[in-house]
C-alpha cells in the first residue's frame, strides 16, 4: 500500500512536538476524557446518537446563555448549515472579513452564495462595523423590497463577523447596521469560546453563532462544532438538516438534501470533559497574555495583542505585531529564527482577497489586512505553557534572538 503525505508547508503549528521544541498551541488533557471516552466504548454508544451528545449540547447552551445548541463536525460545517437555515440561497452575497482563517469563505460557497470580503479595523483587528456600513449604504441598493449590490445585482443575505483569535467584534454597530438592512448575522466564534462582548458570552448578540472543537482550540474534541441559537425554527432545521433530513427513519424518506454532519458520542463525551475545565484554560490564556504583554511592552518593534475596553479576550491565539524597521528584523525572519532555537510561531492568514481559492472576488477596503498579514507572529500559548517556556519566548524576543 502506498501513502500519500499529507500537503504541508515547513511546519505543522497544532502538532504534538518532543523534546524542547515549545509548540505554538497544543490541546490540554487531563481531566475526564479518558473516563467519559471509556464509558463510551463500554455501553456501545459510539455514534451520533448517545447520552453525551446531548449533554454536551445541554452544558454549552447553558454555557453561553442561549437557547439551543446542535453539534456538528466541524466548525466548518456548523457555518454551512448556519447560512442554510438563515434562508441564505444560491448567488446571494455575505459580507465577511477579508482577515480570517478561510472557513467562513469556503462555508459562503458550499452555500452557492458569494463572500464579499470587508477590511478589519486596526486597533483590534476585527471586521471593521464602519467599512460594513459603507458598503452596504454606497455600493448596495432597495430594489423590490431587496437589498441588492449595484454592481454585481445579487442579493445581499448576511453578515459573517468573525471574533478572530478569542476578541471579540464590536458587535453594536452591526446589529444596527444588520437590522436597518435586513441581514441576518451568523457569528463565527469559533476561535473565541468564552469570550464577552461587554459583559455577555459570545453567541448572545447574533442570530446564529457558530463554534469549533478542532485540535487547537480552546477546548477540543478531536474535530467538531457547535451551532448555537434561540430561534427554534433553525435550530430544528439545523438539527434535520445534519442527520441527513430524515423525514422518516423507518421507511427512509427524505424530503431534501442533507447531510452527514452531526458529532459523534465519542467526541461529546471528550467535549464534555474538556468544558469542565474551561473557564481554568481561559484564565490560563489571560494569564500568558498579560506576562506577554508586561514583558513585550519595552520592547522596541513588539506590538502585543490589543484588548479593547469593551472586550473580554480568551486571548486563544497570543499575537504581537513586529514592526520591521524598529525590532530590526521582519516578522517572517524573526518566525525563521525562533524556530532555529526551537520556538514555533506562526503568521495570521493570508487575506482572502489575495487567496487563489477565492480570487477575483470584491473587497471593501484590505490595506490593514495586509498589513496584519505582513507583520502580525502568534506566539506559544498553549494552555499548558509553563513559565519557564514563557521566559525562554520573551528572553528571546527581548534579545532579539541571539
Ligand atoms: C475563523 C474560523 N472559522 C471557522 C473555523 C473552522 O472550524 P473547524 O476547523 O472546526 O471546521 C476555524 C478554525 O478551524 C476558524 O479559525
Amino acid at each position: 500500500m502506498k501513502t500519500i503525505a499529507p500537503t504541508s508547508t515547513q511546519y505543522e503549528p497544532g502538532a504534538q512536538v518532543s523534546g524542547d521544541v515549545i509548540p505554538l498551541c497544543v490541546p490540554e488533557i487531563h481531566g475526564n476524557e479518558w473516563k467519559y471516552i471509556k464509558e463510551c466504548l463500554d455501553t456501545n454508544w459510539v455514534s451520533s446518537v448517545g447520552s453525551y451528545v446531548t449533554r454536551f449540547e445541554c452544558e454549552l447552551a447553558d454555557y453561553i446563555g442561549t437557547q439551543y445548541a446542535i453539534a456538528m463536525s466541524s466548525g466548518t460545517t456548523a457555518l454551512h448549515i448556519a447560512l442554510l437555515v438563515s434562508g441564505v440561497q444560491p448567488d446571494d452575497e455575505v459580507l465577511v472579513p477579508t482577515l480570517t482563517f478561510i472557513a467562513p469563505a469556503n462555508a459562503i460557497r458550499y452555500a452557492q452564495a458569494w463572500p464579499v470580503f470587508i477590511d478589519v479595523e486596526p486597533d483590534y483587528w476585527q471586521i471593521d462595523p464602519q467599512h460594513i456600513s459603507d458598503f452596504l449604504e454606497k455600493e448596495c441598493r432597495w430594489q423590490n423590497g431587496e437589498l441588492r449590490n449595484k454592481t454585481t445585482g445579487h442579493r445581499v443575505k448576511a453578515i459573517i463577523p468573525v471574533d478572530l483569535l478569542g476578541h471579540p467584534v464590536d458587535m453594536l454597530p452591526i446589529v444596527e447596521t444588520a437590522r436597518k438592512y435586513n441581514l441576518s448575522i451568523i457569528e463565527d466564534s469559533t476561535e473565541s469560546l468564552g469570550a464577552k462582548y461587554r459583559g455577555e458570552r459570545l453567541g448572545n448578540h447574533a442570530d446564529i453563532a457558530c463554534f469549533s472543537f478542532n485540535g487547537n482550540k480552546i477546548i477540543t474534541t478531536g474535530g467538531g462544532g457547535m451551532l448555537t441559537t434561540n430561534n427554534e425554527t433553525w435550530a430544528r432545521k439545523a438539527r434535520y438538516l445534519t442527520t441527513q433530513a430524515k423525514d422518516d427513519p423507518l421507511e427512509y424518506i427524505h424530503n431534501e438534501v442533507g447531510y452527514n454532519y452531526r458529532m459523534t458520542n465519542l467526541l461529546a463525551a471528550l467535549g464534555c470533559a474538556q468544558l469542565e475545565q474551561l473557564e481554568n484554560y481561559i484564565a490560563a490564556k489571560r494569564r500568558i497574555a498579560a506576562t506577554y504583554k508586561a514583558a513585550l511592552s519595552a520592547v522596541q518593534g513588539i506590538d502585543p495583542m490589543p484588548e479593547a475596553d469593551w472586550a473580554y479576550s480568551i486571548y486563544w491565539m497570543y499575537t504581537v505585531l513586529v514592526d520591521a524597521d524598529k525590532y530590526g528584523m521582519d516578522s517572517r525572519t524573526l518566525l525563521a529564527r525562533l524556530r532555529e532555537v526551537g520556538i514555533l510561531s506562526r503568521p495570521l492568514w493570508q487575506p482572502m482577497h489575495r487567496s487563489p481559492a477565492h480570487r477575483n472576488l470584491p473587497c471593501y477596503g484590505g490595506a490593514v489586512a495586509d498589513r496584519l498579514n505582513r507583520d502580525a507572529l502568534s506566539l506559544p500559548c498553549s494552555v499548558g505553557l509553563t513559565e519557564a517556556q514563557q521566559e525562554r519566548v520573551i528572553e528571546v524576543l527581548q534579545n532579539g534572538v541571539l
